[in-house]
């Protein structure tokens, strides 16, 4: 069994992104501008706004952070990423999930100018990652693929099993492991809340690698998985734990333990995709700051997309 160490790719990305930057300062332009929206104090989005501010350091972006109270009204919400949309000096916007109740995540999504939508959640830039289109595509799901892609791991004609359909996560990678490219070309079983457990545990077993964005600690366990799969947790849960200072311990989805027994590759939790999903965020902003420099020009497709 390999560990996919998404740490260590995650700040091979980040040096990458680091040496661009100070290419971009020697030229005599300005640093990419990262702006995020956090309402509310919920603690886990607060710390994962955290790392994406210290990430922006580390890499050289400018950021700002906007936080705004749980009570605040919809349409003020949307009237502050408007303002991140006209501002010429910001190139990404994120609005960190989720929200108050009170607030439709889509309504503030679909406001977020395309172009700096780095998170990807956008319908344009879902519609043209769906096409295969140059677009920005979504964070996570893009450092899944990553992983694979940096460890060699051949997609093509294997069977994905991916488990949860969310908007963020299985949904676009589901699709991005279906479609043309590598990695990509698999054969994709998508799972979720409707699936019956027994089938469940009948489908698991037949895949080749299993992507696991679910919520729920121990969902799969070692009978789940065929020997020397390759298994992607996405999960991260907090789990009670007094040995801990702060009372608490983080784990996936799966149960690593047995499951470690049985996969090629697996991913720790912390440590594996999340790490990935920040500096695939990175990479975004300064793509979208290319765009919007004129270096790579529009989203516009130039050639015809690989199915
Ligand atoms: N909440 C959990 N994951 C994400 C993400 O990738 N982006 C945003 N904006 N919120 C999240």
């Amino acid at each position: 069994m390999e560990l996919l160490d998404g740490k260590m790719v995650s700040l091979t990305i980040k040096d990458e992104l680091r040496r661009e930057v100070q290419r971009l300062l020697d030229s005599g332009k300005r640093p990419p501008h990262l702006a995020v929206i956090l309402v509310g104090d919920d603690p886990a989005s607060r710390t994962y706004v955290k790392g994406k501010l210290q990430s922006c350091e580390y890499v050289g972006f400018s950021s700002t952070l906007k936080r705004l109270p749980a009570s605040i009204t919809e349409e003020e919400l949307l009237h502050q990423v408007r303002r991140f949309n006209d501002d010429p000096d910001v190139d990404g916007i994120i609005v960190q999930m989720p929200l108050p109740d009170h607030i439709t995540p889509q309504r503030v999504t679909q406001t977020i100018l395309p172009s700096k939508d780095v998170d990807g959640f956008h319908p344009v830039n879902v519609g043209l990652m769906t096409l295969n289109f140059p677009c920005l595509m979504p964070a996570t799901p893009s450092g899944i693929l990553e992983l694979l892609d940096r460890y060699n791991i051949p997609t093509k004609g294997k069977h994905c099993v991916v488990v949860g359909r969310s908007r963020i996560v299985g949904r676009p990678t589901s699709i991005m492991m279906s479609r043309g490219g590598q990695p990509g070309e698999a054969t994709v079983t998508l799972c979720h809340k409707f699936t019956p457990p027994e089938m469940l545990r009948q489908l698991c077993p037949l895949a080749d690698i299993v992507i696991v964005a679910v919520g729920k600690p121990n969902l799969i366990t070692a009978d789940m998985i065929k020997e020397g799969a390759v298994v992607i947790d996405v999960g991260i849960n907090r789990v009670e734990d007094p040995t801990r200072k702060a009372g608490f311990r983080l784990v996936g989805d799966v149960a690593f333990d047995e499951v470690s027994q049985k996969a090629s590759f697996i991913t720790p939790v912390p440590g594996g995709v999340g790490p990935m999903t920040v500096s695939i965020l990175l990479r975004n902003t300064l793509e979208g700051y290319l765009r919007h420099h004129h270096a790579l020009g529009d989203f516009a497709p130039s050639k015809e997309p690989n199915e």
